[in-house]
């Protein structure tokens, strides 16, 4: 099981270098950030309080849940899934990202606003009855408690890297979930489109931070950013049955590998990768396989595509419903 950072070596301390010295930038980017966004709570879609939680507005709202398709329901199921893994994200953050003031601060302003997402859906799903709750809640309780992983832990460069593709697929993934349910239940439509809405902004941050990171230390960033773009592991992969559940939300066109392969192409023309100059040789080794990588995902999308044919899906947290997808 691979996991603490591994200990400072040169070419790390450099790294963490660079990390101490972005604080004056950091600091204007997380001001910028809490500027732009504006702050939200679970309790202003999903009342709590008793006099305002009365019974008609549940029925009302259960029976707005009954429209929810089948497949919106495995997706928001997923996504829900992958809100609650925010433990392990904390602390991969805490663990590589050393402990400058501008960069606890970032994962506590970051961890907040997070927390948020898993809490709204959950409260959804257990106002609407949209689910089996109790296998959710067991769901959970495996995914949290089985940890993550990834093999971009131990390399504090790769983490921006990792963490601007993930925001924007999480964005993506709730954008699209929001889109499949629109026009049954605009409530849990306005939830995914508040929460991508914060996903967008995380994108933008990790992005941002990662773009000051090329101006000062080039060829380390591109060698990282090599090591991460070809494929980057969903947050949830850790999770029981998390094949199906990605199976299912990619032949429901919320996301799926041609999505991934526009978030690269995104990366790529917003860090200017392809323009930059004055690279070493592992910086120019690490440019090229880069810009290689658009072409390469392609590939796979049509490798998928062509493999597709009808399946079945049974997911005991939609009550053991059978799904049939083409
Ligand atoms: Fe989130
Ligand atoms: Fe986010």
């Amino acid at each position: 099981m691979q996991e603490e950072p591994m200990p400072i070596n040169g070419c790390l301390r450099e790294k963490y270098e660079v990390l101490r010295d972005l604080e004056n930038p950091v600091r204007e980017m997380i001001s910028r950030h809490e500027s732009k966004r504006e702050l939200w709570f679970p309790s202003e879609f999903l009342p709590a309080d008793q006099e305002t939680n009365n019974e008609k507005e549940l029925a009302e709202l259960r029976r707005r849940a009954e429209g929810v398709s089948d497949n919106a329901r495995v997706a928001i199921a997923l996504n829900t899934l992958t809100e609650e893994g925010l433990p392990h994200f904390h602390r991969l953050i805490a663990l590589n990202l050393g402990d400058g003031p501008h960069w606890t601060e970032w994962n506590g302003l970051w961890t907040a606003e997070e927390d948020r997402h898993g809490n709204i859906l959950r409260d959804y799903i257990r106002d609407s009855r949209l689910m089996n709750f109790s296998v959710l809640d067991r769901l959970q309780f495996d995914y949290i408690r089985s940890g993550f992983y990834p093999a971009w832990s131990g390399d504090p460069y790769k983490v921006f890297v990792y963490t601007s593709a993930q925001e924007k697929a999480t964005a993506v993934s709730h954008l699209n979930t929001g889109k499949l349910v629109a026009d049954s239940e605009p409530l849990l439509y306005a939830i995914t489109q508040k929460i991508a809405q914060d996903e967008s902004r995380h994108y933008a941050f990790y992005l941002n931070v990662f773009k000051e990171i090329i101006a000062r230390d080039p060829n380390a960033a591109l060698e990282s950013a090599a090591g991460v773009m070809p494929s980057i592991d969903m947050p949830g992969i850790s999770m029981a049955n998390f094949n199906e559940y990605a199976d299912v939300v990619r032949r429901s066109g919320i996301y799926g590998p041609r999505d991934y392969q526009k978030i690269v192409e995104q990366l790529i023309s917003s860090w200017n990768i392809g323009l930059l100059t004055q690279l070493n040789d592992i910086g120019r080794k690490a440019q090229d396989k880069i810009m290689s990588i658009p072409a390469r995902l392609q590939k796979v999308a049509e490798f998928i595509e062509s493999r597709i044919g009808a399946k079945s899906f049974t997911f005991d947290v939609i009550f053991g419903r059978v799904l049939e997808m083409t």
